[in-house]
């Protein structure tokens, strides 16, 4: 048994996540904690709401409400929706937690202590329209890396570099539209990160392991033109974590707060800490998944994010650890993802483009939203959601394989032998050759778990659903039962006994589903199969169930339709 870290790039708090954030981080980490926790492991699974910064005000100002109301107002409906799609956090923090005000202003002092933060005097983008500092995101522009006509002060979406405001061409003020910024003097705090670049240079190259998308990234900023340079980490705001504090070593940083990307990965640790607090646990029990002097050595650390987050975490938040100089934990292996396309274009919560959370829960249950997108997880690429896709994937896979596979078993045993598994007549040739497929194949899905490649992981799994479905169209007990009931009744046993294994090896895709089969079986026994031909008679002769209501509809044309145009817009 091994102990697992698992955390999951933390969402802004402003708005709820479309599908393509959900499949580009919490979903995907969601499959490896609810897969590592049915092998036994330990797991400690975080995530939260990434609040400050002017995201948040934006839209608490946007939402006509003072900004923590909106928070906790926004927290409490990503956590509702994150219920929803069955996303089973161990904790669902937030970033303002007093935890991670507290962590956050340790960071920066141990950070100053090692020479690794500097004052410096910047001059930042002052606008008069709108009587102001304005931050990062508060001014849009033409990026230079890209020529995408709106970057942002922090960051081009189009191109991922991260940016400074004054490298924009034709910044505007995104609050009023105002043109006439000018430039003043201000004091700021600057990480020196680019003292830490060859520590950091060495350490990703020693990640052998990771994925090309996670270290090509990384080392583009790294080595490109500018390298890892030093960067501010505070702004002119009110909601965030303050700059100036009891302790500070630095004094005349009032009114300023830490910049929301410095804050926010330190939310990971004091997620933790909020975690072990909720639970009426001591500081001993987050310490020990965090403090390598504090057990946490033999904790595996996984973090799953989007392609745009890779800067972040293989550099800056690393930076913040190692150089605090304290024995922290570092991630072991960064999962990655591209990004998913929605019908022709992109998803875009500015825009209100795509299918959004609340949404698809309102349309369908979570598993036939969890199935498709996982099984078109965007990792070798950027992937592209369709309602044809979506249409044909939920059809085929789930209701056609899975769910037919299901119906089929439980209703022929019921009609034939009762509700309660069926004794009488011997495996033979046929069962040993299903059992070798399926051990073979188990195994290549448990690789691809491990692994956390999610698509080949799920091709697996449908290909285990129709082994299933093979066996039972090949040994055709209703043919059978005419002439050998014993057969009938051994094929039957194994059938509804593969129905368990199917639910166990599903269930971290599609968790529902898997839960309303084994309740159907009447049994608690979700062990893995590690054992096939044991697991094939787990349940035994003479064992209850019942028929489930059909496990997955089918997708009409109809609803194809009207779930096109309805979604063919733009939200609000
Ligand atoms: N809120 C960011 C986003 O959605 C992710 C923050 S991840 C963390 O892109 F590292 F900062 F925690
Ligand atoms: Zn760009």
């Amino acid at each position: 048994m091994a102990r697992h870290l698992i955390t999951s790039a933390i969402p802004y708090i402003n708005g709820i996540k479309h599908l393509g954030n959900l499949v580009g981080s919490q979903l995907p980490a969601d499959l490896y904690a609810r897969y590592m926790r049915a092998r036994g492991h330990e797991v400690l699974f975080l995530c939260a709401t990434d609040e400050h910064g002017t995201p948040a005000e934006l839209a608490a100002a946007k939402a006509g409400k003072p900004v923590p109301e909106y928070c906790a107002e926004m927290w409490q409906v990503q956590k509702d929706l994150s219920d929803g799609f069955g996303l089973s956090f161990d904790h669902f923090g937030r970033s303002s937690s007093p935890q991670n005000t507290a962590l956050t202003q340790h960071f920066a002092g141990k950070l100053w202590e090692n020479g690794l933060i500097e004052e410096v005097t910047e001059k930042q983008v002052y606008s008069r329209a709108d009587g102001r500092f304005l931050p990062d995101r508060y001014i849009e522009g033409t990026c230079p890396n890209c020529g995408y006509e709106k970057a942002r002060g922090d960051q081009c979406e189009n191109c991922t570099k991260q940016l400074d405001p004054t490298d924009l061409i034709d910044a505007r003020s995104a609050i009023s539209g105002a043109t006439d910024l000018e430039v003043r003097e201000t004091k700021h705090l600057y990480l020196r990160q680019s003292k830490m670049r060859d520590k950091l240079d060495a350490w990703i190259d020693s990640k052998t392991d990771w994925p090309l998308l996670t270290t090509s990234i990384a080392k583009k900023w790294l080595h490109d033109e500018g390298g890892l340079r030093d960067r501010g980490i505070t702004r002119d705001l009110d909601w965030g974590v303050p700059a100036q504090f009891d302790g500070a070593p630095w004094s005349g940083m009032e009114g300023k707060v830490f910049y929301v990307w410095f804050d926010a990965p330190i939310e990971y640790i004091a997620c933790a800490a909020e975690w072990a607090e909720a639970r009426g646990l001591d500081a001993a029990a987050w310490r020990r998944w965090w403090r390598t002097d504090e057990g946490a050595e033999d904790v595996r650390y996984t973090q799953f994010m989007g392609k745009d987050n890779v800067p972040f975490h293989t550099l800056s938040f690393p930076a913040t650890l190692m150089g605090s100089g304290e024995p922290w934990k570092l991630v072991d292996y960064i999962k990655s993802f591209n990004y998913l396309n929605y019908d022709g274009g992109q998803f875009s919560t500015s825009q209100g483009r795509g299918v959004f959370m609340d949404q698809a829960l309102e349309i369908l249950p979570a598993d036939y939203w969890r199935w498709w997108l996982l099984s078109h997880a965007p990792e070798g690429g950027d992937a592209e959601f369709t309602w044809e896709n979506f249409q044909t994937g939920v059809n085929k896979d789930l209701a056609d394989v899975l769910g037919n596979f299901v119906s089929r078993v439980t209703k022929f045993c019921r009609s034939k032998f009762g509700e309660a598994v069926p004794g009488g007549g011997d495996p033979g040739a046929r069962e040993a050759a299903l059992t070798e497929t399926l051990e073979t194949r188990i195994a290549a899905y448990a690789a691809h778990m491990e692994a956390i490649e999610v698509r080949k992981a799920a091709m697996e799994l449908r290909a285990i659903w129709v082994a299933g479905n093979e066996y039972l169209q090949e040994a055709a007990p209703w043919a059978t039962y005419k002439e050998a009931p014993d057969t009938a009744a051994m094929q039957i046993r194994l059938a509804l006994n593969l129905i368990r294994v199917h639910a166990v090896l599903s269930a971290p895709f599609i968790p529902g589903a898997a839960r309303r089969m084994l309740d159907a079986l009447n049994t608690g026994d979700e062990s893995w199969p590690d054992d096939v031909p044991a697991a094939l008679g787990a349940l035994p002769a003479g064992h209850a169930f019942s028929v489930p209501d059909v496990l997955f509809a089918k997708i009409t044309d109809d609803d194809r339709d009207a779930w096109r145009d309805r979604f063919a817009g733009t939200r609000d």
